[in-house]
């Protein structure tokens, strides 16, 4: 692969038909409320005399932005910069076509402006490609309150008593679980529920090391089982829907929870809606202080124009400034991936993921999610979902899920 990008990255200039300073950015946020957010870097970008070409490639949790992406890069014409995150910053460092921004980092001070996890993901052998955006909480769960009271429910913190409260709701004639049918969103909830019935040390075990032991533990029985469970509380349009199509069901009451990360969050910010008041965002059950996290971030493809060159250092400038990562972070549910910042404006969940955050960076319990690509290669990330929505979607044993689980990364590798 390396050769054929080598060559074709000789052509570069002549195939990428932007003009001079034209920044073409990949992202995969197209919601309403993520399309807010991406508005704020825009705009920035077009305040520093760039013209930015929105290069979108709809579908959450960025599957399809990948491909696209990969198309692109092998033809020889990659988009100046692109949202990437996780392992998959490495896997294309390695192929030799980042833009190295030790410079730009260096000037800004990112060594200690960044939390220790954050840094690490954004370097290949010891030099910036990767500049952090933000970081998502994974494991949270959205709950409209006026639903769980018509229905007599208590809002749940343990699975029993998720099962309790979701019988109510169904009784009452709600829908129990807003939920998105596409592999991506199913592997969200099945990371949230393995975190809370195992802890930290054993998601890293299977998640990020992929001991094999651990993949076809009990333990991780139970996870497909509760998963399982949950299915039975989601309607029958479940299938393909979109992760904020789910959102809407339980900002306009038809459904009383959803369980995914903070972006949701941006959907009800969008709809005018009040935190702690009209919607509730707290833990997903048994998962109480224990943090996922999700760090979105951009990388940069090597340019050969300095125009160019001089737009992506400027885009990964300004990324990094305090400005940007307040503003962002407000619209897209998210908190700044930069330390020591005023959280005077955000609202209580906000101040909470970070107080979390800066807790489970001290106690080493912060974990990376497997579902949004932060915890291993995309290899492995396949396999798992692919086991986990295979899970979902058949008659399948929780005892064989687990195997096959163990058995899918093996052969991943
Ligand atoms: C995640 C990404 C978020 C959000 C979400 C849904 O992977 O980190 O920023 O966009 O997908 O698209």
């Amino acid at each position: 692969m390396k050769i054929r990008i080598a060559l074709l990255s000789a052509f570069l200039w002549l195939c990428s038909g932007l003009s001079a300073g034209e920044v073409e950015v990949l992202h995969w946020w197209t919601s309403g409320g993520e399309s807010k957010s991406v508005e704020v870097l825009k705009n920035l970008m077009e305040e520093q005399g760039h013209t930015w070409k929105d290069f979108s490639v709809a579908g959450g949790g960025g599957e399809s932005a990948m491909t696209v992406l990969k198309s692109r890069v092998f033809s020889g014409n990659p988009p100046v910069a692109a949202q990437i995150k996780g392992p998959s910053i490495q896997e294309w460092a390695e192929e030799g076509v980042l833009t190295n921004l030790d410079q730009v980092a260096a000037r800004g001070q990112w060594d200690s402006l960044l939390p220790e996890v954050i840094k690490h993901a954004m370097k290949y052998e010891g030099h910036y490609v990767g500049v952090p955006v933000n970081v998502h909480r994974v494991n949270w769960m959205w709950v409209n309150p006026a639903v769980f009271k018509k229905a007599g429910a208590e809002v749940p913190t343990t699975w029993e008593e998720f099962a309790v409260a979701a019988e109510k709701i169904k009784k009452a004639g709600f829908i129990p679980v807003a939920h998105g049918g596409k592999p991506w969103q199913e592997a969200t909830i099945f990371e949230s529920i393995v975190l809370g019935i195992g802890g930290p040390d054993f998601y890293r075990k299977a998640f990020v090391d992929l001991d094999q032991a651990t993949l076809k533990s009990a333990t991780m029985d139970r996870a497909f089982t509760i998963l399982k469970m949950i299915k039975g509380y989601t309607d029958k349009d479940a299938p393909g829907r979109d992760w904020n199509l789910a959102t809407s069901m339980v900002i306009n009451g038809k459904a009383a929870m959803q369980f995914m990360g903070d972006w949701a969050k941006a959907e009800f910010t969008n709809a005018g809606k009040t935190p702690g008041q009209d919607y509730l965002c707290l833990p997903i059950p048994e998962t109480q202080g224990k943090f996922i996290y999700n760090v979105d971030s951009f990388v940069m493809f090597k340019q050969t124009r300095k125009e160019v060159q001089a737009a992506q250092n400027d885009l990964a400038k300004i990324i990094m400034e305090p400005k940007f990562q307040e503003v962002f972070s407000l619209n897209k549910g998210s908190i700044p991936a930069r330390l020591n910042m005023d959280m005077g404006g955000f609202d209580i969940y906000g101040v909470a993921s970070m107080n979390d955050f800066l807790a489970g960076s001290q106690a080493n319990t912060l974990v990376p999610s497997m579902a949004h690509g932060m915890s291993t290669t995309p290899a492995a990330r396949g396999a798992v979902c692919d086991v986990v929505t295979n899970f979902y979607n058949s008659e399948m044993s929780a005892k064989d899920a687990s195997t096959s689980l163990a058995q899918e990364i093996q052969a991943a590798y």
